[in-house]
């Protein structure tokens, strides 16, 4: 989506040497989004060493792929963030951390990037939230989207499972915490908004995405599922809930003439058929509260830079968010004028702000930064985008 990111800037912490006591972390996942890829701009060590600077203790990584976690730690350990990391144990599971924890090692924050088929879920095997709330109790849990990969009532019972538990909890939805969608939040609330209408548009750059597990939708869920999430999400955080039932689909299949595609970068046909992902997937919806939402996903760009888009219509009001992952643009009509504001935020890094405020939410309380995506709401997003893959899904040669 983006090239790497320079970390050739220094963090002030690094370079002083100075420190105060250790922010223990454990790292779930040695993959792209822990670690970083010339994928996109995900890359949550790298966010810690930023918020953390010399504090940051990078305690273990558990992946069952001990080489992946050496390879990882190698590269850190051969940087000037390497005092993180020094220490790093690799564990293949939980367990067997939890086992051998001293009281040293004990985290105060874990970050989850494990495939969602490994959480969100009470079936053992994909049980990873509700394994660490029994080994490692009431340590804060920083878990990625999607919510889950398997049926929508095992999540909901996670989600209750971790608000009995009391433990902290954020889920990986960092759209919501860019400047320009809390810009937009602001005007709403300000002027005392209905928000009328959400549409919204991802289009992927699919030359680019090089897993074959993502071309699958037994294995992904799909493109809505696994990425079209984010913007479902941005939908539910200006409309709300949605009537389920309301929600309606088609999708431009593999198989159809619109979708043949000519850039992918993967030996499709080693997916099953059945198995395929659609080309397009378009949706619309009733918010609980009687507003309308509409979504379209493509598999269409090639090239590196998505073209996503979002637009909030309230009486009066026209909020256009413009690349959100690159270059945030808004663009604010408002009554009294027909011409647009536009709005730019440099440097914003959503990724950065989701990690920040929740540190700052485990050290210092809800009063210090607020958490903008509970894992109770990552579950209603989920079911929206199961939603529409199984609405799309109805009018498709192959279904599931
Ligand atoms: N918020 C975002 O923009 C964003 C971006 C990228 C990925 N993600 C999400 O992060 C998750 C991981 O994606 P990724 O790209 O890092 O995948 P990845 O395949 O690059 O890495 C996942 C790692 O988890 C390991 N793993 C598998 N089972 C495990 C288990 N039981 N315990 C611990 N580790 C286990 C794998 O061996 C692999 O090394 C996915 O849910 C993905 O959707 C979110």
């Amino acid at each position: 989506m983006t090239a790497m990111l320079d970390v050739s800037y220094i963090i002030p912490s690094w370079a002083t040497g100075s420190s105060s006591e250790p922010y223990n972390v454990l790292l779930i996942g040695a993959g792209n989004v822990n670690f970083g890829s010339d994928e996109g701009p995900w890359n949550h060590s790298y966010r810690l060493e930023q918020k953390l600077g010399s504090r940051l203790r990078v305690v273990a990584v558990i992946d069952p792929l001990l080489d992946r976690t050496d390879a990882v730690l190698a590269k850190k350990r051969a940087s000037f963030v390497k005092s993180a990391y020094e220490g790093t144990k690799a564990y293949k599971d939980i367990v067997e951390f939890a086992k051998q924890m001293t009281p040293e090692d004990k985290p105060k924050l874990i970050v989850i990037g494990s495939p969602a088929d490994t959480r969100g879920s009470d079936v053992p095997g994909k049980d990873l939230e509700l394994q660490l709330i029994g080994l490692l109790p009431g340590i804060p849990l920083f878990i990625e989207k999607p919510i889950a990969a398997g049926e929508i009532p095992r999540a909901f019972r996670v989600a209750k499972s971790i608000e009995e538990s009391q433990v902290l909890c954020s889920a990986g939805y960092m759209l919501r915490y860019l400047k320009a969608v809390q810009m937009m939040k602001q005007i709403i609330r300000e002027n005392n908004l209905t928000v009328m209408s959400t549409i919204a548009c991802y289009a992927c750059a699919y030359e680019q995405i090089l897993k074959p597990d993502w071309w699958n939708k037994e294995l992904s869920g799909g493109p809505v599922i696994e990425q079209g999430t984010h913007f479902c999400d941005l939908s539910r955080y200006f409309g709300g809930d949605v009537d389920i039932d309301s929600v309606q689909a088609h999708a431009v299949g593999w198989d159809e003439a619109p979708g043949k595609l000519s850039k992918i970068g993967i030996d499709e046909s080693k997916i099953e058929p059945v198995n395929r992902i659609p080309r397009v997937t378009t949706a619309n919806w009733k918010y609980k509260n009687g507003a309308v939402g509409t979504f379209t996903h493509l598999v269409a760009l090639q090239g590196k830079t998505y073209a996503c888009e979002i637009e909030v219509y309230c009486d009066g009001y026209l909020l256009k968010l413009v690349d959100p992952y690159n270059a945030p643009v808004l663009r604010v009509r408002r009554p009294g004028s027909d011409a647009e504001e536009v709005h730019t935020f440099e440097g914003d890094d959503p990724f950065f702000s989701e990690i920040s405020n929740f540190i700052d939410v485990i050290d210092h309380g809800p009063q210090a930064a607020e958490i903008l995506s509970s894992f109770e709401d990552a579950c209603k997003t989920y079911e929206l985008t199961w939603a529409i893959r199984l609405a799309s899904e109805r009018s498709s040669t192959y279904k599931k």
